[in-house]
């Protein structure tokens, strides 16, 4: 599989993907869990975060260290991506959230677009795509051409599951952007759903 694709081996992201998948999970459950990978997989998908040097006093005295320099975005695909939204900002307060709304014709499994208020001219340096499902990869996908149009230069997707036929699609089209997930799982089904899966992210997340 292609080098753009980062799965966690983090034992703590193996334990609490096997608690989502499990069809006991209730939907509070199902929240906390989403949020708590969400955090984790961020911790992992920033590890190639610009800093730049910083000094602080300290008690004792100065102290020379770093401060994270770039401006990040994320970018949650509605709805099923708001899950992951909390996560992300207990570890990174200060992002700007850029809501993209598209949801997956049932019969084409293409994405169409209902929600987008990015303003005319790019205002992060970092933007991480999130959606809990690469499934065909379409929505990614549209949502990477919608961040590269705006200008957007440096781009990472990151979700909980992903299917090989969404990594194959996502890195054919947007080679330069780095997938961080929790598991490759098997395959699609003949209705897009990713087996084995953990079912519909969004039914799961907001009890539909
Ligand atoms: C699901 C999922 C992804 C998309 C993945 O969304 O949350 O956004 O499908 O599929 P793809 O990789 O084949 O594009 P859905 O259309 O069910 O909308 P929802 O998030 O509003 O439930």
């Amino acid at each position: 599989m292609t080098a753009a694709l980062q799965v966690s081996t983090h034992p703590l992201v193996k334990h609490k993907l096997t608690r989502l998948r499990d069809t006991a999970t209730d939907h509070r459950k199902f929240r906390e869990l989403v949020r708590e990978l969400a955090l984790l997989l961020c911790y992992e998908a920033t590890r190639d975060l610009a800093l730049a040097p910083a000094t602080v006093d300290t008690p004792m005295g100065e102290a020379a260290g770093w401060e994270a320099s770039e401006v990040i975005g994320v970018v949650p695909i509605l709805r099923a991506g708001l899950g992951l939204v909390d996560g992300i900002q207990e570890l990174l307060p200060n992002v700007q959230v850029w809501h993209i709304g598209l949801y997956r014709d049932e019969e084409t499994l293409r994405p169409v677009q209902y929600y987008n208020k990015l303003p005319d001219e790019p205002t992060v340096q970092l933007c991480l795509v999130l959606d809990p499902m690469l499934a065909t990869g379409g929505s990614a996908i549209a949502t990477v051409d919608i961040l590269k149009r705006w200008g957007a230069r440096r781009i990472k997707f990151l979700g909980i599951l992903a299917a090989p036929e969404g990594v194959e699609a996502l890195t054919t089209a947007h080679p330069d952007v780095s997938i961080h997930v929790a598991e490759l799982d098997e395959r699609l089904n003949d209705i897009g759903f990713i087996v084995p899966g953990l079912g519909d992210a969004g039914d799961r997340m907001f009890g539909t």
